[in-house]
């Protein structure tokens, strides 16, 4: 997809704070969220408005901070020490045109989406803060205004007094504001205040004096706005995450049993009327077609399923493709690479890895396949297991069409198993199996008249 660049936008992300209360080796921008790092949380949204630059400002962590985002077409700029949020941004100055309009973003603010980050863009020509009414706003830097409500300054709760302590509007720390004016004011910020600090909030007053109004933006979840600072923050940012992503989808024709057991670690896009049940997790990109069923506790990873599928509780699919109307399950494995063309049945404790599977086959029970291509309307008995591996290589097995594969089968690769061939039961396949005909191995069965089984020995 190739999108216009707005070439007078630039995005400064700010992620150099240690993030102490993680109490972790990690950088805290480096934590995940739905699988994904804060920040990549962040470098997406701030991309969807094609800025023509992101700047990246980093502390703690060495270089796994810039190493972690080497490709993400994000410049980096290394704060030390840690000044302050005003300091940081000036750190990014340097690399920004003078011209334009700056985003700052916070990188442990992952949940900011798009529409909040253009509404605060929207005016390019004065300086805007993404502010929240928060019934508790302990923590937070303050929003103070006048009478008439005009936005006068920002007062951080250390510097704070007891009145100002009650205002409930906070600063939220996302700001936007004309890069020229930015620069100017940031240049003559000072550190006497309460944390010795160069405060970024130190530039509202500044925009007043030049003459500039301060507008201010709300978001429309207020979880958008919610940093993390700890573990059990991060949780709870992950489950509004997993419930956002869950309405969305009911929003769009799916059928969540629960939405608050459902977990997308990715991208989940389903056609209408998919129906999912509890404790699923959804991981990379999977694609649902119209009408597919997916049963409880399954775990579902960069997969395509087609329409009116089934996938029975308890299933793990990983790397896959199915054709429409495919039974999957319940307790199946289907590792990389295995193809179902339509009307595949895969039942319980089946194990599929790299197979290529025709329409209308089935291995409904107990089996192994793997390295195998599998022909139109074959029939793999239970406790079938193809022996792809020699201990060195691998070898593939090749099922062609309308073939019935017996229960308890070996196939020892490389092997074919002609169009139509019957093996029976027990059979231990080293030798292609001919077209059309019955190959059995199995030992003569034999009875022994007058067998006795043994007793006990009496002990005296
Ligand atoms: C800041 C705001 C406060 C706001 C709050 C919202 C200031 C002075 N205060 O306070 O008004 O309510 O965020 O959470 O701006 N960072 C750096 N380098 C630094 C300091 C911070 O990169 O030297 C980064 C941190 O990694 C973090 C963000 O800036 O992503 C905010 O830093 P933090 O220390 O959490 O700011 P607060 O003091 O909470
Ligand atoms: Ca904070």
């Amino acid at each position: 997809m190739t999108q216009s660049v707005t070439t007078d936008l630039s995005v400064v992300i700010l992620a150099a704070g240690k993030g102490s209360r993680m109490y972790s080796h990690r950088p805290k921008v480096l934590h995940c969220l739905a699988d994904k790092p804060l920040l990549g949380h962040v470098i997406d949204a701030a991309k969807t408005l094609n800025p023509a630059q992101i700047v990246v400002v980093y502390g703690h962590g060495g270089d796994q901070v810039p190493s972690t985002f080497a490709k993400a077409g994000v410049q980096f700029v290394k704060q030390e020490p840690q000044l302050g949020t005003g300091h940081a941004v000036q750190q990014a100055i340097p690399l920004l045109p003078n011209k334009g309009q700056t985003l700052v973003l916070y990188g442990d603010v992952p949940l900011i989406r798009p529409e909040t980050l253009s509404a605060v863009c929207a005016n390019r020509d004065t300086l805007v803060v993404l502010t929240a009414l928060l019934d508790d706003p302990k923590g937070y830097g303050r929003i103070i205004r006048d009478k008439v409500g005009k936005f006068l300054r920002i007062v951080e709760e250390n510097d704070a007094n007891a009145a100002e302590k009650t205002v409930c509007e906070i600063n939220t720390g996302i700001i936007a504001a004309p890069t020229q004016a930015l620069a100017d004011w940031l240049k003559a910020l000072k550190n006497n205040n309460a944390q010795g600090e160069y405060y970024l909030t130190d530039i509202v007053p500044q925009a007043i004096v030049d003459g500039m109004e301060v507008a201010s933006v709300h978001a429309a979840n207020l979880w958008e706005v919610f940093g993390v600072n700890s573990r059990a923050q991060l949780a709870d940012l992950e489950r509004r995450y997993q419930l956002d992503y869950a309405e969305r989808l009911m929003a769009r024709g799916v059928s969540l049993r629960d939405p608050a057991r459902i977990d997308i670690r990715g991208e989940l896009v389903c056609g209408q009327d998919v129906e999912i049940d509890i404790n699923c997790i959804f991981e990379g990109r999977v694609t649902l077609g119209d009408g597919v069923i997916v049963g409880a506790n399954c775990v579902i990873k960069d997969a395509e399923i087609g329409s009116g599928s089934i996938i029975a509780p308890m299933s793990a699919l990983d790397s896959m493709k199915s054709g429409p109307h495919c039974r999957i399950g319940p307790f199946a494995r289907i590792r990389p690479g295995t193809t179902l063309a339509a009307h595949g049945h895969v039942g319980n404790f089946v194990e599929m890895k790299n197979v290529v599977m025709g329409e209308g086959s089935k291995a409904n029970h107990l089996t192994y396949l793997g390295d195998a291509t599998i022909g139109r309307n074959v029939n793999v008995g239970a406790g079938t297991i193809t022996c792809n591996y020699d201990g060195a290589n691998k070898h593939r097995t090749v099922i062609e069409d309308d073939a019935f594969i017996g229960s308890d089968t070996q196939l020892v690769a490389p092997v074919t198993v002609g169009k139509g061939a019957t093996l029976g039961a027990g059979t231990t396949l080293s030798k292609d199996a001919p077209a059309g005909e019955l190959t059995i191995s199995r030992a003569k069965q034999i009875s022994i008249a007058g067998w006795k089984r043994p007793t006990k020995k009496k002990v005296t």
